[in-house]
């Protein structure tokens, strides 16, 4: 299955999705897609298929987002911690994944047209050298789309993400453009993977566990968090509208939290630091792309 599917919904679905964007729609959503493993047994298939109908969820959920009208989605894809699973399933989700960003470039046109930026967020150097370049590939592809943002989380926990943005601080001040008064919870935060993106109002999990399994920590200050018993290849657009019914009740309320907190403005410091961390990220990339496979 493709990554942006052509509209497939129902007339009454896209009336109840009319009816919610009468109310506030919230920018960022991020999933975690759990449960793909208690579904091959449930359905009697193997694992494999059941991530790759994990993967078709994923591009369905992306449609209904997109018609939602929310800016940006969060997935998490794999953590750092999946490549303790045994090596077959490694080796068959990473053929998977494989497959499917390689079909983003064929699928160049689609992302362009529908303004797709996708971001692959993580330790991509934990991943194999062909599926780090078509990944580098898509996403210098799409850097400047943005009607939907799409972060995939590959080889991702949040405590490495917080530690290498740690490392990059000190860098910053051991080179002497930052120095070590500058570091503040402002900059640390402009320092994550998900720097360039709309502060995230919403987490999903399936298959009824509630942890966040070290998915996007920092970021997850002051977010609601919905769980559904429901296994990820079955998750239905019904949950998803009324997980974004109950963010609207929600509102309000969290909204009168996040007003009180103050966003600091950068200084022009580390404004110069962000802009050579984005120059450092971006020139990691190029380089990615570089590679013979
Ligand atoms: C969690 O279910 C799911 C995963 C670890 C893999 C998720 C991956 C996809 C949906 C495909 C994404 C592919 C690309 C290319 C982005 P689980 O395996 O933990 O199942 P369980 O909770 O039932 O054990
Ligand atoms: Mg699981």
């Amino acid at each position: 299955m493709s990554w942006i599917l052509s509209n497939s919904l129902t007339f009454f679905q896209k009336f109840c999705i009319n009816v919610l964007k009468c109310g506030p729609i919230p920018q960022h959503v991020a999933f975690i897609m759990d449960g793909n493993r208690r579904y091959a047994k449930q359905q009697q298939i193997d694992k494999q298929t059941a991530h790759s109908r994990g993967f078709d969820k994923l591009a369905e959920t992306l449609q209904w987002c997109l018609e939602l009208g929310i800016r940006e989605v969060t997935m998490y894809a794999f953590s750092i911690e999946n490549f303790k699973r045994s090596p077959e399933e490694v080796d068959a989700l990473m053929n998977l994944a494989r497959e499917k960003y390689a079909r983003l470039m064929e699928e160049k046109d689609k992302l362009m047209a529908e303004g797709v930026r996708i971001s692959v967020i993580g330790n991509l150097d934990l991943l194999p050298q062909d599926i780090r370049k078509s990944i580098a590939e898509a996403m210098i592809m799409t850097r400047n789309n943005n009607r939907l943002f799409l972060n995939v989380a590959m080889a991702y926990t949040a405590r490495d993400e917080i530690t290498t943005a740690i490392k990059e601080i000190t860098n910053g001040v051991n080179v002497g453009v930052l120095d070590s008064e500058d570091i503040d919870e402002e900059l640390l935060n402009h320092c994550l993977y998900t720097n360039r993106g709309h502060k995230i109002d919403v987490i999903i999990r399936t298959s009824g566990e509630t942890r966040l399994s070290d998915f996007l920590l920092w970021q997850a200050g002051f977010v609601n968090i919905f769980t559904t018993n429901v296994l990820w290849p079955s998750f239905s657009i019904w949950q998803l509208l009324g997980m974004i019914f109950k963010y609207q009740r929600n509102y309000y309320e969290l909204k009168n939290i996040t007003d009180q907190i103050k966003v600091k403005e950068l200084s022009i410091k580390k404004e110069i630091f962000l802009d050579k961390l984005v120059l450092y990220r971006m020139a990691i990339l190029e380089q990615y792309t570089t590679v013979c496979s």
